[in-house]
């Protein structure tokens, strides 16, 4: 069984994913160090020489490819679900768990976790926030077709796995 967590940057989609592994027993995938691990470099570093149309081809292609183990809970980055047919995939190919939370409580977490993400790296506070109220409103239409969802908001491993009891 495939877990997928997705869900906009900074929403705790690893934090979880590690926790809920534990709990489990299954592995712990964090696609972004999947494709760190495949290209040998950061995703800033991969950014900068390639471009976000190389990144999104090669997010897919491992999302797709990637071998995974039997049981496994996969954090995705946060612009996965939202290209190609990635979320029809992930949805084909296990169970997708939408991690919410609201814009504010969004910019308060990337505040802390900017430098190592380049869409957002240089912007500043109130850059922040508009990019994350116009890109979470596109992209709330991927996520909301995720089979599960789940109030990123002082979300446990607990309520996780309640949600995960009625598929799994
Ligand atoms: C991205 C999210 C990042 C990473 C890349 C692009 C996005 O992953 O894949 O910087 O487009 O939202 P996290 O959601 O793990 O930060």
């Amino acid at each position: 069984m495939k877990i997928f967590l997705i869900g906009f940057m900074g929403c705790g989609k690893s934090t979880l994913g590690k926790k809920l592994a534990a709990k489990l027993g299954y592995d712990f995938i964090d696609l972004d160090h999947v494709l760190e691990n495949e290209v040998g470099s950061n995703i800033g570093e991969f950014f900068a020489a390639n471009g976000e149309d190389a990144f999104r081809k090669l997010e897919s292609k491992l999302l797709k490819e990637h071998n995974y183990p039997a049981n496994c809970i996969v954090a995705t980055g946060g612009g996965a679900p939202c290209y190609f047919d990635n979320m029809d995939w992930m949805n084909e190919n296990g169970i997708t768990m939408y991690v919410e939370l609201p814009p504010v409580a969004l910019a308060r977490r990337l505040e802390k976790g900017k430098e190592k993400r380049p869409l957002i790296k240089d912007m500043d506070h109130e850059q922040l926030i508009d990019f994350i109220e116009s890109k979470l409103a596109e992209r709330d239409l991927f996520y909301k077709r995720a089979f599960l969802s789940i109030d990123g908001i002082n979300v446990t491993p607990d309520k996780a796995l309640a949600e995960l009891s009625q598929v799994i």
